[in-house]
């Protein structure tokens, strides 16, 4: 995927927000989360807990001393050493007696032993079972040295203060080691959270520029196109994929380049007629000049012959009547080139359209009736509005148009000799324009044709000069407007004036 510069730009910026906007995101975040864990970790609890663990401390050290009481108190027992003391005669009964008195005394006591020290051989050990449970008690042996003798003391305490002493213990140190890491627990928040990041601005950046690309690829279609018309090439036209600002452009820059074909246009044609007239000019001068002279010739020819062959005389007579009438269908052509050649600028002055179009039909009617024998009688019509279309027209010479094509449609009509031949007139508002149409019903101009028809010289008629639409045409464009040659619905021909609104 090749990026144009437009891209490259567009991803930079989106580059430039995107992390400018995370790295405060992540600033922030880093130091919310630390806050927030302060608050969760702070020294005040673990004081506390720490404090919690004393208290235990100090149960057990009173625990250790009673301990230790109790074993002196049973090493140093009177009445155990009593019987103890008579050295040849000892009571094992007595001793064991003695010994299950002091465990009923000391209920905390398990065991009682009395070991030799120097071989370490047990005499006597008494013991209540129950309250050696190692489930259910921790125990803490003894010793205490009395004259060779060393009394064992095991001594019992309920298990579940160690449990709940340890338990303590674990949570402060763990406690302890949590607020010594706290720096390392939020360091490897903020690594991933960095990771999270990046992955987040990779993925904006690729939506983004999916994004964006819909746009650039159109505003690099609208380049293109410029530099087509750049070159000359007028024929371009863009098509409107949305209604955003890219398609305001892309619209905008076909109505720019629609407009510029359409002046071009004109310019051409009208530059093209004025060679044209320059032509007919040519053409009239030459042509009118030596017309007298002939038309004189062959009359003084015949004229002067005075003599009786009859058929010399007939074909004097054909031919000066062939001459005559040529002549005659000269006169006209040169008469109707030079009016061409003569034709004047438009002089725009301001007009209401309807009223104009209703003032020409009064004498346009009559071109429907019959001139010679066997014309049929042609319908011509006016359709037009009630209010005013204010325009900006030469009236007499747009008259001069109207009539050269309701003319045309008159003979169009009788040429296709329709049963009930129609020519409409209209006149209506379409937009910013002012529309002037004349329809027919007669044979049509072919879609090939429908440019050409407004050519000078091109005529399909045998006594046509081909100027009647060039004049139209001429007109029309020194009026700020165009001219086109459609179809009609019925078939016959079409021509639609498109005329500016007066400002
Ligand atoms: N209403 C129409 N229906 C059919 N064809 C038409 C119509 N108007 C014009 N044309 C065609 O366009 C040609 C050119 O018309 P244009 O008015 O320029 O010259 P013309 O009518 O032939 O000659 P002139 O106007 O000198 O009599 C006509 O010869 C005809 O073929
Ligand atoms: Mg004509």
């Amino acid at each position: 995927m090749k990026l144009t510069r437009f891209e490259w730009k567009i991803l930079a910026a989106i580059f430039a927000v995107g992390a400018v906007s995370l790295l405060g995101a992540l600033v922030l975040g880093t130091r919310a989360m630390r806050e927030s864990y302060q608050v969760g970790i702070n020294h005040q609890v673990g004081d506390q807990l720490e404090g919690g663990l004393e208290v235990y401390r100090a149960y057990f050290a009173s625990m250790r001393e009673n301990a230790e009481r109790t074993a002196d108190a049973i090493a140093n027992d009177a009445r155990l050493q009593a019987t103890l003391a008579v050295d040849s005669d000892v009571d094992p009964g007595g001793v064991n007696r003695r010994l299950d008195a002091l465990l009923t005394r000391y209920p905390d006591v398990g065991r009682i032993s009395l070991v030799l020290s120097s071989t370490h051989v047990v005499l006597y050990s008494r013991e209540v079972s129950e309250r050696l449970d190692r489930t259910r008690y921790r125990l803490i042996t003894l010793e205490r040295e009395n004259a060779g003798l060393s009394i064992s003391v095991t001594i019992s305490t309920p298990a579940e203060r160690f449990a709940e002493y340890q338990n303590a213990g674990e949570v402060a140190g763990v406690y302890k080691r949590l607020l010594q890491n706290t720096t390392y627990v939020t360091d490897a928040y903020l690594g991933v959270y960095i990771v999270f990041l990046l992955v987040l601005i990779l993925l904006i950046m690729a939506i983004a520029m999916s994004l964006s690309r819909r746009v650039t690829r159109r505003v690099a279609l609208v380049a293109e196109a410029t530099k087509r018309v750049g070159s000359g090439d007028l024929s371009v036209v863009l098509p409107i994929e949305s209604k955003d600002e890219v398609g305001e452009l892309t619209r905008a820059f076909n109505d720019m380049v629609r407009d510029m074909r359409t002046s071009r246009d004109r310019i051409d044609y009208l530059s093209r007629v004025s060679a044209w007239q320059d032509f007919a000019r040519r053409l009239a001068h030459e042509i009118k000049n030596p017309l007298t002279p002939i038309q004189l010739a062959v009359q003084e020819v015949h004229r002067r012959y005075t003599g009786s062959d009859l058929t010399f005389k007939k074909s004097l007579d054909d031919a000066r009547s062939i001459i005559e009438e040529e002549v005659a269908t000269l006169r006209r052509l040169v008469g109707e080139f030079s009016s061409f050649a003569k034709l004047p600028e438009a002089h725009l002055d301001d007009a209401d359209l309807v009223e104009f179009a209703n003032e020409a039909f009064r004498t346009l009617a009559a071109i429907g009736s019959p001139e010679k024998a066997g014309d049929a009688l042609v319908d011509v019509r006016c359709e037009a509005p009630n209010g005013p279309i204010a325009v900006r027209i030469d009236a007499m010479m747009l008259k001069r148009c109207v009539d050269n094509l309701v003319r045309n449609a008159v003979q169009a009509v009788r040429a296709a000799g329709p049963a009930s031949g129609l020519v409409v007139l209209t006149v209506r508002q379409e937009g910013s324009n002012a529309l002037l149409e004349v329809q027919d019903n007669g044979s049509g101009v072919a879609a090939a044709d429908q440019m050409r028809v407004f050519d000078p010289y091109y005529t399909t008629k045998a006594d046509g000069t081909g100027l009647g639409l060039a004049i139209v045409k001429k007109v029309v464009l020194e009026h700020g407007g165009d001219i086109e040659c459609l179809s009609a619905k019925g078939g016959g021909a079409l021509f639609r004036m498109r005329l500016p609104l007066a400002k």
